[in-house]
């Protein structure tokens, strides 16, 4: 039997009013990814046809987020304008999918954790059901507390009969400790009739995707249950508290696949934040209560002490970053030292052995090999050489107010404390300035500088 082609629907229309918040549920953050970016990374992984998404609740914020997984070309989005319920917003992709001749694959936009193998083994189930296919196949899993979830009810042969949601259940159905995942596989076709069939004659008064595996079993369809065994991967966000359990367990997986994987020492791993996209290297120390995020590779042999966050930067192998540094999309080479307190923002590039102190913010700028930045400065939009030397408390005044202007600094150059480099402006090879000086323009190769602003007064070449 030829199967038929695959499309995916992600439900992702309610606000989810038990995250008490003003932000569309499905874009909440997991893992630093709205939860509905790590349900469209999955579904693409199964290289269906298409993927539609359902939208209704800050629509446009939650096509964005899903452009930023899937290409445009392979996702289509449906508009739901009033949240009616989840059988009434798989119907407002009727008009896309009712003759669509597919199978369908509906995820739910706040079940994140569900794995591609697992789908595809649902799919696989789904087709091969008693050699003709389902018309549809759900997947559920037995939970210590069930609470929340629609339960499974299952008749006395021990096949599929229907689902009951928690609000509508009586007390002997809501001892069942079988859950609907809120995952499905349909017959396109099928689906569309079946709910065409659904009412909202409920205690919500909404009208429930999970009828439709009863009124099609009603109809004397084949509706099979896929039963996983552990309800990590189906655990649904409804409220804050299941976003911070959901949101620790990663963590705590990703720390401990750094620890036996990649051989890297935490001194308190329960107050470490990895997330789950992160590298380390071997015989890399983490103080507690260090943060790192996005895609972020760390190399062997580093110290990162305490109160340090690091956000999709590259660090080299021996660095040493002390504590309370914030680190951003910057880029650091082997042997640098950072911080205390230091901060590097995006684009700040140090080459091999450059040490940056204390109060000193780098933005935009490649510091070169062996210099120092040591204590309280700010240098934006500029390129330091070799072996230069930046003393306490100087600026690089990239700004004019309008535009943004770029300061070069040559090798083995000694700026002295509390200059003002006026940018854009160039600082020759083997130049010093003087204490409190202020550098309005080039200062050539191997000439001291001083003053307000500072005037050249003698070559350092006559002198030696
Ligand atoms: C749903 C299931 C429940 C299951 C649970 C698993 C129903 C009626 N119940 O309950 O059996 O155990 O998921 O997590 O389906 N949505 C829309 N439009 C709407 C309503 C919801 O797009 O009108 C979207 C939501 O944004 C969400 C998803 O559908 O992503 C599920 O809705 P939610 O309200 O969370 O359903 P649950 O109460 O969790
Ligand atoms: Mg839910």
């Amino acid at each position: 039997m030829d199967n038929k082609p695959l499309d995916v629907l992600i439900l992702a229309a309610g606000l989810g009013t038990r995250m008490r918040s003003d932000i569309a549920k499905v874009l909440h953050r997991l893992d630093g990814r709205p939860l509905i970016n790590h349900v469209c990374r999955t579904a693409a992984a199964l290289a269906p046809r298409r993927v539609y998404v359902v939208v209704g609740h800050q629509g446009n914020e939650v096509r964005d987020a899903v452009l930023e997984e899937l290409e445009d070309e392979h996702v289509e989005f449906v508009w739901q304008k009033e949240q009616l319920g989840t059988g009434d917003a798989v119907n407002a992709a009727r008009e896309h999918l009712e003759s669509a001749g597919s199978e369908l694959l509906v995820l739910s936009g706040d079940v994140p954790m569900i794995k591609a193998e697992t789908l595809a083994g649902l799919v696989r189930q789904h087709q091969s059901h008693r050699g003709k296919g389902a018309a549809c196949t759900l997947v559920s899993v037995e939970l210590a507390d069930p609470t929340g979830y629609g339960r499974v009810i299952r008749d006395s042969a021990g096949l599929f009969e229907k689902i009951v949601e928690q609000k509508d259940g009586t007390e002997e159905e809501l001892q069942i400790r079988e859950i609907n995942a809120g995952i499905y596989c349909f017959d396109t076709d099928k689906l569309f009739d079946a709910l065409a069939r659904v009412s909202n004659d409920n205690a919500q008064g909404e009208y429930y995707l999970t009828d439709v595996p009863g009124v099609m079993k009603e109809a004397g369809e084949a509706v099979s249950i896929f039963k996983l065994k552990d309800g990590l991967e189906i655990e649904g966000i409804n409220d804050r508290r299941q976003l911070a359990a959901l949101e620790r367990s990663i963590r705590r997986r990703a720390v401990k696949r750094l620890m036996l994987d990649f051989g890297v020492t935490f001194i308190d791993p329960d107050r470490t934040y990895v997330a789950g996209s992160v590298t380390v290297g071997r015989d890399t120390t983490i103080y507690p209560n260090v943060t790192l995020e996005g895609q972020t590779k760390i190399g062997d042999g580093c110290i990162i002490r305490s109160g340090t966050r690091i956000a999709d930067s590259k660090i080299g192998h021996g660095v040493e970053i002390k504590d309370n540094c914030v680190i951003d999309n910057a880029e650091i080479a082997n042997r640098c030292t950072i911080g205390p307190m230091a901060h590097l923002r995006p684009g700040a590039r140090l080459e091999e052995g450059a040490r940056i102190g204390n109060f000193v913010e780098v933005k935009k700028s490649v510091v070169g090999r062996n210099s120092k930045v040591n204590h309280l400065s700010y240098i934006g939009d500029a390129t330091i050489g070799e072996d230069t030397n930046i003393g306490a408390g100087t600026i690089t005044c990239n700004y004019d107010g309008k535009n943004k202007h770029r300061t070069e600094i040559g090798n083995r150059v000694k700026i002295g404390s509390d200059t003002m480099l006026v940018a854009p402006v160039k600082v020759g090879d083997g130049s010093v300035t003087g204490a409190g000086t202020v550098v309005t323009t080039d200062i050539p190769p191997k000439t001291l500088v001083v003053g307000a602003p500072g005037r050249p007064i003698r070559s350092l070449d006559e002198k030696d």
